[in-house]
């Protein structure tokens, strides 16, 4: 283990953003946690935990320790007639582990195919898309308790999973480093066509029963014709989350904006699509000198090229105004922003 100083963080950010860190160190095992945990370098900075960097914004250098988790390995761990669990290390690319449990015929996670980021982050802000979240199939998961200083394994309950959200964004937000994630995975095929988009989609094809691994093939081909190529164009996904709103002041919204559609929640909530109000507002499309919005998607906010963090953060606070004053709601953001 080895703590580099004045490190670039620029690859390892979808934004791209070239941000320094003063302190960065790579992790590959659950014993280098325990050793960097004892240093003089952990316990006087403060520090984030890094997983592919998908989520994030750096506004500015970071001033600390970033920690990057690198834990590699997938393996069985229980095998039953109807069912496996699979333990995958946090450091794992969560696009790769999807991929090699559709390839050995263990099902549930298709519909989460292609997500940037690494396993290790899926918990943290319960990942979702296309009709799931990953906590439909999470089985448990290890890391170290920071305060305690012991490893201790968290089970679904126990990581109180919700809308992009999660026990490690709240309680135990920078207190516990996340080594191994295990899942159940079913070993007959689970479709899950719930998400309009989807289901329009299979329907386009006209595939009368679709498998897994046309599931993962349509979600795969939606995702890349929706959601920029971070590799092309820095971004980090859905920028806002969805405002999930009271029935009441979803049809006072739906008498003024008939078109807008809402997908009713429990406990009389409703959830509307962040990326319509932000296309009301005309902002899809915009740039402001290298930032700006996707003109694929409207929930996604772009790094041209040379945008810093700042910049990109000014953008989206310029967004959370217009909303606001258009619809009189206060957008939340999806993205982590680190300063
Ligand atoms: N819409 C617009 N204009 C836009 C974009 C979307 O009007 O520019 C409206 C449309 O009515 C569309 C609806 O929003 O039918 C929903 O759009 P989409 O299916 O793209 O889903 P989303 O709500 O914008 C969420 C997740 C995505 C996930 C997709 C698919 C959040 C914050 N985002 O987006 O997750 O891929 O559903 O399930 O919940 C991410 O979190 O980074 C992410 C990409």
């Amino acid at each position: 283990m080895e703590i580099l100083e004045n490190y670039s963080l620029k690859n390892h950010n979808t934004f791209g953003i070239d941000a320094k860190a003063d302190y960065y160190v790579s992790i590959r095992n659950e014993d280098e946690i325990e050793e960097l945990i004892n240093t003089e370098v952990f316990s006087k900075n403060k520090f984030f935990i890094l997983g592919g960097g998908s989520n994030i914004l750096f506004a500015e250098a970071f001033k600390g320790l970033i920690i990057d988790i690198n834990i590699r390995g997938i393996r069985i761990i229980e095998s039953h007639d109807d069912y496996v669990i699979v333990e995958v290390g946090a450091g794992e690319f969560w696009n790769d582990f999807v991929t090699l449990c559709l390839n050995n015929k263990f099902y549930g996670l298709e519909n989460l195919a292609l997500i940037p980021g690494k396993v290790g982050a899926a918990p943290v802000q319960n990942i979702g898309a296309y009709g799931i979240e990953q906590k439909d199939f999470f089985y448990s998961l290890s890391g170290l308790n920071i305060e305690s200083k012991f490893f201790v394994t968290l089970n679904n309950d126990d990581c109180i999973f919700n809308y992009r959200n999660s026990i490690f964004k709240n309680e135990l937000k920078n207190k516990f480093i996340i080594s191994y994630v295990r899942y159940k995975l079913s070993k007959t095929e689970i479709i899950n066509l719930s998400y309009k988009e989807l289901s329009q989609e299979i329907i386009k094809f006209n595939i009368e029963q679709p498998d897994a691994r046309i599931i993962y093939d349509t979600v795969k081909r939606l995702r890349t014709n929706k959601l920029p190529d971070y590799r092309l164009m820095g971004n980090a996904g859905s920028f806002f989350k969805n405002p999930i709103i009271s029935e009441d002041k979803f049809s006072k919204l739906k008498n003024i904006y008939p078109e807008i559609k809402g997908f009713t929640q429990p406990g009389k909530k409703v959830k509307i699509s962040a990326g319509w109000l932000i296309e009301q507002c005309e902002w899809k499309g915009k740039r402001i000198g290298d930032s700006g919005v996707s003109e694929k998607h409207a929930l996604i906010l772009v790094n041209y090229g040379n945008a810093n963090g700042r910049e990109i953060l000014e953008l989206s606070m310029q967004i959370k105004q217009t909303v606001m004053e258009k619809f009189d709601l206060e957008l939340e953001n999806e993205v982590l922003i680190i300063q």
